[in-house]
């Protein structure tokens, strides 16, 4: 059995990510591909209880980062790992490259724990493909603004969100090639042709 492909989507809040992971499911069941989509933090039954308290509940950052880990790991052993065993192809709404960009940039938290959690966690699994959706903090902000209520991170201000951003660029930095930043600044139809051409790309390998 080939084992599925692993790919996340990344970016501030506002840059638009979410709104094109059922498009590229439905794409790539098209082709034949069997998807799973799913989140983080979330994916699983324990998982989605430990999004609850993330998002909401007032905590350290170092008790931020512990529970965005473990409900990781619970989501790589439940559902993920057994996804790409069994061949499916796994979308999932952030990973580890947002740790360190809310908790690492964001919150200021140290980076080196940071990858020694993500180690342990991962036990060195890594995403194949991560599209990166990258838009300026300030537009970002503007496009919350007209959307739903804020969670924990979505009330930070703009210098939280230039942190992040940050963050994203150190990843970004330490291994381009598993990375496609989408300029996401663009008209919705061309974020998407970007969308299908990284995964394209990436299916061809
Ligand atoms: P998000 O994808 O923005 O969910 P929604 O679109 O439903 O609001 O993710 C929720 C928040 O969780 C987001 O603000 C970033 C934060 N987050 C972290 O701080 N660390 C992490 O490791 C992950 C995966 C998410």
């Amino acid at each position: 059995m080939t084992p599925g492909i692993f790919i996340t989507l990344e970016g501030i809040d506002g840059a638009g990510k979410s709104s094109h992971i059922e498009g590229l499911a439905a794409w790539l069941r098209e082709r034949g591909q069997r998807v799973l989509v799913t989140r983080e933090p979330g994916g699983t039954a324990l998982a989605e209880r430990l999004r609850e308290l993330v998002l909401h509940e007032p905590m350290d950052a170092l008790t931020e980062t512990l529970l965005v880990f473990a409900a990781r790991r619970d989501h790589l052993q439940q559902a993920i790992e057994p996804a790409l065993a069994a061949g499916t192809t796994v979308l999932c709404d952030r990973f580890t490259d947002a740790t360190f960009a809310y908790q690492g940039g964001g919150r200021g938290f140290e980076v080196a724990v940071l990858a020694q959690l993500e180690a342990w966690v991962q036990q060195g699994r890594q995403p194949d493909l991560t599209l990166w959706f990258e838009l300026a903090p300030a537009t970002a902000a503007q496009r919350r603004a007209a959307a739903r209520a804020p969670d924990r991170f979505e009330r930070q201000d703009e210098a939280f969100f230039a942190r992040v951003q940050a963050g994203y660029e150190r990843r970004y930095a330490a291994e381009p090639q598993r990375f496609v930043r989408i300029d996401a600044a663009q008209a919705r139809d061309a974020v998407w042709a970007r969308v299908v051409a990284a995964v394209q790309s990436r299916l061809a390998a």
